[in-house]
Formats: structure tokens, sequence, C-alpha cells
């Protein structure tokens, strides 16, 4: 079964080819370069740049898969959450190929493909995960824990409160005046730094606690960089970097492993963005471990946003003929905002 996945909710417009679930094609044409002197992504660019991009990003991962679009068996296409002039480029584009080839049209969930990512590829030494599991989704615009029962079964337990942990990098980032998006330099840079550093303060650590809040981690590093002349660089700059980054990580890996704990399963999965941090990947897995913990991470190609996410979760509701959320034909439509559970 070939099916193509479109992917356009944010700033990376993405297509991609799965035969039978194996990953053929993964092509995505980055905004980075159009949002960088923003500091941040601007939607009605986003939505521009997608329009330029869409048709080329499809025939790419096409071509790279050797697949004529007549050979295909389904069309599957992020329909939400997401902006909304941003997802509605890769809807139409979805839904023209749909009604050209007459193929079923199917409107995935973002959080959902991030979330099973990892079902579909796994980055060593993880193994695949197994049902349950407990799911942390990370990245510029999401921080939750799902439990995950089964494909389309999922228990909402934790969210952040107010910023999503790719926010607040990135937003540290655009303080200590590095490039954007600021949680990749300070993945990078924090890789010479000392975390011990400096501590910044870890929110909301009650036991039973299962939400995030980074907001005041960013205001404690406004409050730290006020008290000094000069932005910090060299050892300063990465030591700081370090002692964010371990104030993020700390949090992320205690409530995800807190939450596994709950209840009670042994597989846990990471993805979106932020879990494409090396420090965060590696204190998952040796914190996880202590408890006989199963971390499955996706290979970094699936862990930012990309479309093979979204063709393999499309794949796996076919193979059950289970309709996904969302399942539609021509009336399909931007969800902005959608609860995943
Ligand atoms: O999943 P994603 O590509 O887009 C959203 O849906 O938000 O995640 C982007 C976020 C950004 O905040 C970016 O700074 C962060 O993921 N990110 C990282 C790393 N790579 C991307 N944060 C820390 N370390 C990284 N290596
Ligand atoms: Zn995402």
């Amino acid at each position: 079964m070939l099916v193509l996945g479109i992917e356009s909710s944010c700033d990376e417009c993405a297509a991609s080819v799965v035969r039978d679930g194996a990953i053929l094609t993964n092509c995505i044409a980055t905004q980075v370069p159009v949002h960088a002197r923003y500091g941040g992504v601007v939607p009605e660019l986003a939505s521009r740049a997608h329009i330029l991009d869409v048709v080329p990003v499809i025939e790419a991962a096409l071509q790279q898969a050797e697949v004529e679009a007549s050979q295909l068996d389904a069309i599957a296409v992020t329909q939400g959450p997401g902006l909304v002039g941003s997802l509605l480029v890769g809807i139409e584009a979805a839904k023209a190929l749909a009604y050209c080839y007459d193929l079923p049209l199917l409107g995935m969930h973002h959080i959902e493909a991030h979330l099973m990512a990892a079902t579909h590829a796994v980055a060593a030494p993880s193994e695949p995960p197994s049902f349950p599991f407990v799911g942390l989704v990370v990245s510029g615009g999401h921080t939750s824990l799902f439990l995950a029962h089964d494909l389309g079964q999922y228990t909402a337990l934790g969210h952040t409160l107010d910023d999503a942990a790719g926010e607040a990098l990135d937003k540290v980032g655009k303080m200590l005046g590095l490039g954007y998006p600021g949680g990749i330099h300070i993945d990078k840079l924090s890789r010479d730094g000392d975390p011990k550093a400096f501590r910044f303060p870890r929110a909301l650590p009650q036991k039973d606690s299962l939400d995030f809040s980074f907001s005041g981690l960013k205001t404690s590093v406004l409050h730290h960089l006020q008290k000094e002349a000069t932005l910090p660089s060299g050892q300063a700059l990465a030591d700081l970097c370090a002692a964010v980054l371990e104030a993020v990580v700390d949090v992320l890996v205690k409530k995800t492993l807190r939450a596994a704990r709950k209840h009670r399963v042994r597989h846990v999965v990471i993805s979106g963005g932020v879990s494409a941090n090396q420090r965060l990947r590696a204190h998952m897995r040796e914190r996880a471990a202590l408890d006989g913990i199963n971390v499955a991470i996706p290979p970094l190609p699936l862990c930012t946003d990309n479309a093979a996410m979204v063709a393999g979760l499309a794949h796996a509701y076919l193979v059950r003929q289970a309709p996904p959320k969302g399942f539609a034909a021509f009336d399909l439509s931007a969800r902005a905002s959608w609860p995943l559970a």
C-alpha cells in the first residue's frame, strides 16, 4: 500500500511516500531562512512560502521514491492543529491530488502523528514501543504527556500551562542573541558547558503534577542577564546554555518517568522538535534504564515536523481499516485548534 503524506502545519512544508509502512522518502522544504530575521514564525509569510513549496516538495517525494501519483493508494494530510493559513495550503494540495487520482483522503492530527512517530522508526539503541506507552510530545508549540492505550485511544496526562519547552528555548536564544531557532543553537553551545554552573528554577515540582510551566525559566534567565553589563560569550555562554537546557530537560525527564511509573507502563516515547536534543535523549535513556523502562525516540528527521509521520500514521489506520479522527472527503477543512484527548 502506497501512501503520500503532506505536512504544512507550521513552517516546514513536507511530503513523504510510505510503502506498506516503510518510509521511502521524507522531503522537507524548510522555511528557517524566511523567519530567521524575525526570530520566530510569521504566519502570513509561512503560508505564502508553503504555496511556493508545496508542489515541488510533493514532486520530489514522488520522484525520489520512483512512484507515480497514479500508483498511490491514499493521500494523508495534516488537518490540524496548526496555523490555519499554512494548514490550508497542504489540505488544498491534498484535495487536488485526491480528486485527480480518485484517492481516499485522510485528515491527520499533527500531535498524534508526533506521538506515533516512534512506532514507524526508532533511533538505536531504542526498541520499538508497544502499547500502552507514555508519550511526551515536546516541540515549539506543544509540551504534552499522553497515555497511548492503542491507535486512536489516548488519555491526556499533562500539558504546559504557558510556554512550550521549545518556545522557551527559542525565546532564551533570542535574549542571548543566538540565531533562530534558538533551541538548536542552545543544544550545540551547551555541549561545551557546565550544566551546574547556574541553577535555574524547575516549575511545578509537586509529586502529583504532570503539567509543565516554562515561562518562569525564561524570566529567571532575563533577570540573570540584566545583572551583567554585556551578553555572555565563550565559556560563560556555553555554561549558561547548558544550565538552561538542564532545567528544561530535568523537568521533562522527571515528569515523563513519573507518568510511566504512575500508569505502570514499560515504554516511553518522546517526539517533537525538542526530542532532537542530545541531552534530553541521553538523560531520558539513562534515568529510564534505572527503572527498566524502554525509551523509544524517532530518528532525527522524524523528530521535527515531517510528513513521514503523517503518511505512517495514515498507513496504520488504513491497515486496521479504521477511519482516523477527521477522516474526510472534499469538505475536509483546517482545524487550527484540535485537542487530541
Ligand atoms: O516539532 P517542531 O519542528 O515544530 C513544532 O511543531 O513546533 O519543533 C520545533 C522546536 C523549536 O522550538 C526548536 O528550537 C526545537 O524544536 N528544537 C530543538 C532542537 N531541534 C529543534 N530544541 C533543542 N535541541 C534541539 N536539537
Ligand atoms: Zn510539530
